[in-house]
């Protein structure tokens, strides 16, 4: 089969590297990709946002399965657009993508069907933010968190920890014109994230990890996209998932496909594990970046098969996926400047090196100048391996950074330290 997988970043790399390996592949597409993934597929010259121009390569490259790595192109109905020529599509259709797409179209849906999540306000003016902030007030305390609605490769959120930096925010998010936001409450605990399948009728649990999200050393300084997870979270415990998807995942899936909006791909549970048990923070309708590459690092099965199985809706003929009962741990080597403006066109060398311990090196935001491999944006490398607890599997990883060369690049130095400390 021919499949045509969509994205260019350390996700889509692992996915390629995985999808290579089905016995049932005959040419795996990429667009855009980039020279990692390279190595795997057929790198297309193909506009994704050109919908008439994918649809006419599936049909001249008879594509039998077109994978949807990253969230815009199911925001902007890429994924309906295909399955209208009756090609399966792993990736939700563009109603269901609201999930991500729009925090108050996830907010209300937990609301209607009771969904455990922080309690929160959707807000469209600064004064009615700003009222709407008391409500978080204990005392002269006040804490709260405030998200820009749409897309923003996770830097639409605020975590105000003082009734000033609250302000500040509402502020900021009203500067430019008008706005939307949900404001919440505060949830305390520990994150983990929750992969599920989704065929609109069946589910089955695709693994845990946990992210790094902060840039620096100790959970410090701004957000990013991520800088290193783990898989297995060992925080959500047997018990703690199953509560997750039977108070959470679950009714979410059954409303939308209630709704006529079937939700097909992997549902991405952002989770809070709360004294009061799971509770949902956010959705993403796709893998994660990096959280996919320690998925795929220990997944067991066929890829092919059973992104196919998902997106045909034969997922309950399907085995549970199973996966090695090694953890997974990654590092994002990221160009210097990263969140900010990062440093771009710096030389990377000792991939090979890295890999000849073991380790899987995924690149993203890459390119090829000559003959040379250099940065082309924020995150260039995940530098994963495995090993028998976390602790193994973070030396292997940390070996396999340390042969690398790239000068203009970092990364943080402790992934995965909450599971060993
Ligand atoms: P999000 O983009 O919604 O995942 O938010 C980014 C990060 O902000 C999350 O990974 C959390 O660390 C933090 N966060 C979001 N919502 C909350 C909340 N209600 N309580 C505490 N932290 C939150
Ligand atoms: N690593 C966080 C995300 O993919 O959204």
């Amino acid at each position: 089969m021919n499949v045509l997988l969509i994205g260019s970043g350390g996700r889509e790399h692992a996915l390629a590297w995985k999808l290579a390996q089905s016995p049932r592949i005959n040419t795996l597409y990429a667009a855009p990709g980039n020279p990692g993934i390279a190595a795997h597929a057929t790198v297309a010259d193909l506009n994704v946002s050109d919908h008439r121009a994918v649809i006419d390569f599936i049909r001249r490259q008879q594509i039998g399965l077109v994978v949807v790595g990253p969230e815009q192109p199911l925001v902007e109905g890429l994924a309906d657009n295909i399955r209208t020529i009756g090609v399966p599509v792993f990736g939700p259709g563009r109603e269901a993508a609201k999930l991500e797409g729009s925090k108050g179209f996830t907010k209300d849906l937990c609301a209607r069907v009771g969904i455990p999540t922080a309690r929160y306000f959707r807000v469209t003016s600064k004064d009615g933010a700003l009222a709407c902030l008391e409500d978080f007030a204990e005392g002269d305390q006040l804490r709260c968190v405030i998200k820009a609605d749409g897309l923003a490769a996770g830097k639409g959120v605020v975590v105000a920890m003082t009734r000033a930096e609250a302000e500040d925010a509402v502020a900021a998010l009203f500067n430019g014109g008008p706005a939307e936001a949900v404001i919440e409450e505060f949830l305390e605990g520990e994150e983990a994230s929750l992969f599920v399948l989704s065929d609109g009728t069946s589910t089955a649990s695709f693994g845990s990890a946990q992210d790094h999200k902060r840039v620096g050393d100790g959970d410090t300084g701004p957000n990013t996209g991520g800088m290193g997870a783990y898989s297995p979270a060992a925080v959500l415990t047997p018990e703690l998932e199953e509560r997750a998807l039977g108070e959470i995942v679950r009714p979410t899936i059954d409303a939308l496909t209630a709704a006529g909006t079937p939700y097909v791909g992997v549902l991405y549970a952002g989770l809070m594990l709360t004294a009061d048990g799971p509770k949902l923070i956010e959705y993403n309708v796709r893998f994660g970046d990096p959280e996919c590459q320690v998925l795929m690092a220990r997944f067991d099965g066929d890829l092919l098969e059973t992104l196919l199985a998902v997106a045909e809706g034969r997922l309950a003929d399907l085995p549970a996926p199973a996966f090695s009962d090694n953890v997974a741990l990654t590092v994002v080597m990221a160009a210097q400047g990263y969140p900010g403006t990062p440093q771009v066109g710096g030389a990377i060398g000792g991939i090979d090196a890295a890999e000849a311990g073991g380790a899987l090196v995924f690149q993203a935001g890459t390119r090829m100048a000559g003959d040379a491999l250099v940065a082309a944006g924020g995150r260039v490398l995940a530098v994963t391996a495995t090993g028998g607890d976390v602790a193994a599997a973070q030396r292997r990883a940390y070996a396999a950074v340390d042969a690398i060369d790239f000068p203009t690049g970092f990364c943080r130095r402790d992934i995965g330290w909450r599971a060993i400390g």
